[in-house]
């Protein structure tokens, strides 16, 4: 049996039609760069979201440093954010020059640690960036509580969680992504809304602040050349958008499928003594982007190689948190502050995770995980 980590393939066999007409529509019209399609994505998106502006950009990290360039901040000004993320949450804000500021994870949910972030509040504090790890929200109603009584501003990182539903205790449903200032996503492959190349977006209701992002994302223009901001060039071709426009109508089924797989796997997974399924939070659903395990007793090295010899891949988001990593030594983390960071970094293990695994597939994997010893 060949089981893939995610499988882009098959999920594009589904919808290959429609897929192959869109390009050739952008071809066609030769509208490669701010065409059409992405001002019917961005639409799309908003509608979809339910904000009011949606800023195609690049890619996901592009995202996160248009979110900050448009804030005004200064050079060593702090931005709190969590220790366990893929880099680009925290490489942006390096770029620069403002001071991330590290906070633990929980150990059950490997999100931020809402009840430390206080505590790294300092006069110099201008922004908490959230991360939405692995498909479920951090608690978002907290952190906008502590934002608004230190008046911080606050930028979703949901590169990885797009699609995922919050419920606030008002009994409302919100998007991730669309309850802080700015939110920000990824479309790489992989992800939940993925195109066939790098692609992102950044997201707000506040007018100003999306007049701002797009100029800056547009090489700080507000009108043809002439350059109100310091900018960049970073841009979701046409190419990328007529592919999402058409897998925007399927995510909330290729969200779906990867909540039923992840059902089937805690069914079948759950009465190993020697790993810990995902836990979910009650302020969101949660869309596995990643279905990730910790494996008890410092077996996981040892299980990676089992799977392997069963031709089951698996990997390990993350292997080092991000206080560990050499580029970052030097703003000095102290590594007691990270306990559960570390725990996290060097126990945990990504199955197989995406819209096309099949129950067949899941069983597999399921057999090969309890036929190993965790002792
Ligand atoms: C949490 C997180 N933030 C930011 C990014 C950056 O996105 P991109 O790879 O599109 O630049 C990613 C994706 O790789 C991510 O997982």
């Amino acid at each position: 049996m060949e089981i893939k980590m995610v499988d882009l393939y098959n999920q594009y066999l589904k919808i290959k039609t429609e897929i192959d007409n869109s390009i050739a529509e952008v071809i066609k019209r030769s509208s490669f760069v701010k065409g059409e399609e992405v001002k019917i994505f961005e639409q799309n998106l908003a509608n979809y979201l339910g904000i009011k502006h949606v800023i195609a950009c690049g890619n996901g990290t592009d995202a996160l440093q248009l979110a900050l360039m448009a804030l005004d901040l200064n050079e060593g000004d702090e931005v709190i954010t969590t220790d366990f993320t893929f880099i680009a949450t925290i490489e942006v804000i390096a770029l620069l020059k403002l001071k991330p500021v590290l906070v633990d994870i929980d150990v059950n949910t490997f999100l931020i640690d809402t009840a430390q972030i206080e505590e790294k509040i300092t006069e110099k504090t201008r922004v908490i960036i959230p991360v939405h790890l692995f498909g479920q929200s951090a608690n978002m109603e907290e952190i906008i509580k502590i934002a608004r009584k230190y008046n911080l501003y606050v930028i979703e990182d949901a590169a990885q969680s797009l699609g995922c539903d919050i419920y606030l205790s008002d009994g409302t449903i919100k998007k991730s992504g669309t309850l802080g200032d700015i939110g920000c996503t990824s479309f790489f492959p992989t992800k939940n809304l993925a195109c066939f190349g790098d692609g992102g977006a950044v997201f707000t209701n506040n007018d100003d602040l999306a007049f701002k992002i797009r100029a800056i994302a547009n090489h700080g223009m507000t009108k043809r050349y002439y350059h109100q901001f310091i900018g960049v060039n970073s841009r979701l071709d046409g190419i990328q958008a007529s592919i999402l426009n058409v897998k925007l109508k399927y995510l909330d089924t290729y969200i779906n499928s990867r909540i039923n797989s992840a059902k089937y796997y805690n069914e079948l997974l759950k009465d190993i003594d020697g790993i810990i399924t995902p836990h979910t939070v009650p302020w969101s659903n949660h869309t596995y982007h990643q279905y990730s395990i910790i494996v008890k007793n410092n077996k996981r090295d040892n299980l990676i190689e089992h799977l392997n010899k069963h031709n089951i891949p698996s990997m390990i988001y993350y292997p080092l948190p991000v206080h560990k990593q050499p580029a970052y030594k030097i703003y000095n983390y102290n590594d007691n502050m990270f306990k559960n960071s570390n725990y996290v970094s060097q126990n945990i293990l990504s199955l197989p995770m995406h819209t096309e695994l099949t129950p067949a597939q899941i069983e597999y994997i399921a057999n090969a995980l309890k036929n190993f010893s965790y002792k």
